[in-house]
C-alpha cells in the first residue's frame, strides 16, 4: 500500500517541518517493522513547493519509505515560464512522486487531459513517479456518466505513454463529490471504478501492467474509514488532503493501513 498526504495549501515552512517531524519521528520505526501478516507501507508527503527543501532535510536520509512528492510541475524544460517550476528542478530537490491532474488544478486553473498528459511525460523523463487524478463530479455521476469520464481522463492522459512508462505511474480515483466533504464514496462505489480503471488499463496495455499500476483511493479518507477502505481488493492506497494537515490524524490512517491484512 502507498498513503500519499496532499498538504494542498496548507502550512507554512515552519509549520510543514513541525509536522514532517511529527510525522517521522512516529512513523519510521512503524513503517521498518513490517512482518509476514501485516501491510507494507510507502508514505508520500507533498507540502507546497516552498516547503519541499526543508521537508526533505527532515525525511533524509531516516527512511526510503517516507519519500517526497509535489503538488503540481510545468511540462518544459527550464524557460520563460514565470511561476512555473520545471520537473528537473524537483528531481534536483529529491521529489520522487508529483501529483498530476488534482481536480482542483482542472477546476480552477485550466487543467485538462492533455497538460497531464505532457505533465506526465516531463515528469517520468526525470524520475519522477506521476500520481494522476480521475474522477467524475455529482452531476456526471447521477447522470450514470462515471465510466464515459474515466476512460477518456485515462486514455487522453496516457497518450503516447508506453507500458513500460505507464508502470510508474499511479492512478488516484478522486470523485469530486467526496473531496473535503467528509462524504467518502462507499466501499462498492470504490470497487467498481478501481475495478472499471483496471479494466482500462487491461484493454490499453495489458493485464500485467494493468496489475502493475497502483490505483489510489481519495476523497475523505479519515481515520474512522481507512480500514475499511483498505480491505477493497482493487484499493492500493490512498490520497489523504484534510486528514493529513494534522499528525495525530495522519498517523491514525497509516496505523489503520499497517493493521489491515496483508
Ligand atoms: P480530502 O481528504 O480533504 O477529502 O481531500 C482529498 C484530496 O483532494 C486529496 O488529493
Amino acid at each position: 500500500m502507498i498513503v500519499v498526504a496532499n498538504w494542498k495549501m496548507f502550512h507554512t515552512p515552519s509549520q510543514a517541518e513541525m509536522l514532517s517531524k511529527s510525522l517521522v519521528s512516529t512513523l519510521s520505526p512503524k513503517l521498518s517493522q513490517v512482518t509476514n501478516d501485516s501491510q507494507a507501507c510507502e508514505v508520500v508527503i507533498c507540502p507546497p513547493y516552498v516547503s519541499l527543501e526543508r521537508v526533505k532535510t527532515i525525511l533524509s536520509p531516516a527512511d526510503s519509505s517516507i519519500r517526497l512528492g509535489a503538488q503540481d510541475l510545468h511540462w518544459e524544460e527550464q524557460s520563460a515560464r514565470t511561476g512555473k517550476v520545471s520537473a528537473d528542478m524537483l528531481a534536483d530537490l529529491g521529489v520522487a512522486y508529483v501529483i498530476l491532474g488534482h481536480s482542483e488544478q482542472r477546476e480552477y486553473f485550466h487543467e485538462n487531459n492533455s497538460s497531464v498528459n505532457k505533465k506526465i511525460k516531463a515528469a517520468l523523463s526525470n524520475n519522477i513517479k506521476a500520481i494522476i487524478c480521475v474522477g467524475e463530479s455529482i452531476e456526471q455521476r447521477e447522470m450514470g456518466k462515471v465510466n464515459d469520464i474515466i476512460n477518456k481522463q485515462i486514455l487522453e492522459c496516457f497518450l503516447g505513454i508506453s507500458k513500460e512508462e505507464a508502470i510508474k505511474c499511479l492512478i488516484a480515483y478522486e470523485p469530486l463529490w467526496a473531496i473535503g466533504t467528509a462524504k467518502a464514496a462507499t466501499s462498492s462505489e470504490v470497487q467498481e471504478v478501481h475495478a472499471y480503471i483496471r479494466s482500462v488499463l487491461s484493454d490499453l496495455y495489458d493485464h500485467e501492467t494493468a496489475t502493475k499500476i497502483q490505483i489510489l483511493y481519495g476523497g475523505s479518507v479519515k481515520e474512522e474509514n481507512a480500514a475499511d477502505l483498505a480491505l477493497i481488493r482493487d484499493v492500493d492506497g490512498f490520497l489523504v488532503g484534510g486528514a493529513s494537515l494534522v499528525a495525530e490524524k495522519f498517523k491514525a490512517i497509516i496505523m489503520a493501513v499497517l493493521s489491515s491484512p496483508a
